[in-house]
């Protein structure tokens, strides 16, 4: 018992790392939420700073989540603990501990959560992600579409329980922490990859 709530603490603890903050500061020594969308993500990162840091801080994030799955598996005794420690490594990096609880979204992260929990409803709903983002240039669109789907493939697909709750509550998360960025898609003013200022 003990052992699952050190796990899930140090989940929430990690996730805090907000890499966008940390490459930004010392890549430019900017504050990356007071740029672009004002996003502590890979997104707001690639628009802010370019493909290098954007894609480092994608991957980081990325590893960030399944670091804490890692821990789940380690140290819990049961199949909620991995789940647990996924969500509060969303916590974590959504509302981070380290940096005044303003952080992102929670996508990057869980992705490395949901390809470690649940690898094939992850894939199928990252291959309609990514197509959706090709198409129209929204990667918040694509990143609803990947929290939306995740956990309906989770259920189609018979996973167990635990994993469609933790899947529905990253869902959850994500529209959440987009609120913006679905008023903006409504109406037809979001940022889309690859246009220089974001709002
Ligand atoms: O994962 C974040 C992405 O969906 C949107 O980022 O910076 O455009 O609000 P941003």
């Amino acid at each position: 018992m003990v052992l699952n709530v050190i796990a899930i603490v140090i989940s929430y603890l990690l996730g805090s790392v907000s890499f966008s903050i940390v490459i930004a500061k010392w890549v430019k020594g900017i504050d990356i939420r007071q740029h672009g969308s004002g996003n502590a993500g890979a997104t707001n990162t690639l628009r802010v700073l370019g493909k290098g840091p954007g894609i480092a801080v994608f991957a980081l994030d990325i590893v960030k989540g399944i670091a804490a799955v890692g821990i789940g598996h380690w140290l819990g005794d049961n199949s909620w603990i991995p789940v647990l420690c996924g969500l509060a490594a969303i916590t974590g990096h959504n509302w981070p501990i380290w940096f005044g609880f303003k952080g992102g979204k929670g996508i990057a992260t869980a992705i490395g959560i949901v390809v470690v929990l649940c690898f094939l409803p992850a894939l199928y709903a990252g291959i309609v992600a990514i197509a959706s983002i090709v198409l129209t240039r929204y990667v918040s669109l694509g990143s609803l579409l990947f929290a939306l789907l995740t956990p309906l493939f989770v259920l189609l697909l018979g996973y167990p329980m635990p994993l469609f709750y933790g899947t529905l509550a990253f869902c959850l998360f994500a529209f959440f922490r987009h609120r913006s960025n679905i008023v903006k898609l409504v109406k037809g003013t979001e940022n889309k990859l690859g246009a220089k200022k974001g709002a």
